[in-house]
């Protein structure tokens, strides 16, 4: 297992559609294993395939907040969004592509997912709470959509810039 350098915005593969997975090899379970390392590493609960660079419908997610509470970590390939409540929730977001940067984003508070597994089984799930949030927060990323498209053009140019400045120190560092 390794830990994969995590994309920065901006940067074009984060705002492309990704593509359909539709064979499950042992390249995209390795994939798999290599995002939730990077995923625990950094550390998140969410992250998708664009963000790593490859451009395939994959995310992995792990919303226990608990540190009793046992892991769960999850891989949806293919994820699909069949239901969203009508009831919406405002959590503060961020995102391992926009580090230090968090702002409030309204999303349905509830949301029906059919993915497909590791096993190549299809799996329906009704997610609630954060896990809400970062399901439809990771979708987003497969379409090329980041939180801060939810934003105020104006802060949203804010912390693009902020972003552009932070790329720029790493790279000379
Ligand atoms: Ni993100």
């Amino acid at each position: 297992m390794s830990v994969l350098p995590i994309l920065i915005h901006p940067d074009p593969r984060l705002k492309k559609r990704a593509d359909e997975i539709d064979e499950i090899t042992p390249d995209l379970r390795e994939l798999a294993d290599d995002m939730l390392a990077t995923m625990y590493e950094a550390p998140g609960i969410g992250l998708a395939a664009p963000q790593v660079g490859v451009m395939k419908r994959i995310l992995v997610m792990d919303c226990v907040k608990d540190d009793e509470a046992p892991p769960r970590p999850m891989v949806l390939l293919n994820p699909v969004v069949t239901e969203t409540s009508e009831d919406m929730n405002t959590y503060e977001e961020g995102c391992l592509s926009i580090p230090e940067q968090y702002a409030d984003v309204e999303r349905p508070s509830e949301v029906t997912v059919t993915w497909t597994d590791l096993d190549g089984k299809e799996q329906t799930e009704h997610f609630t709470g954060l896990w809400a949030t970062c399901v439809q927060h990771e979708i987003d990323h497969l379409d090329g959509k980041l939180f801060i498209d939810y934003l105020k053009p104006l802060k949203r140019q804010l912390i693009t810039r902020k972003m552009q400045k932070l790329k720029r120190e790493r790279a000379r560092a």
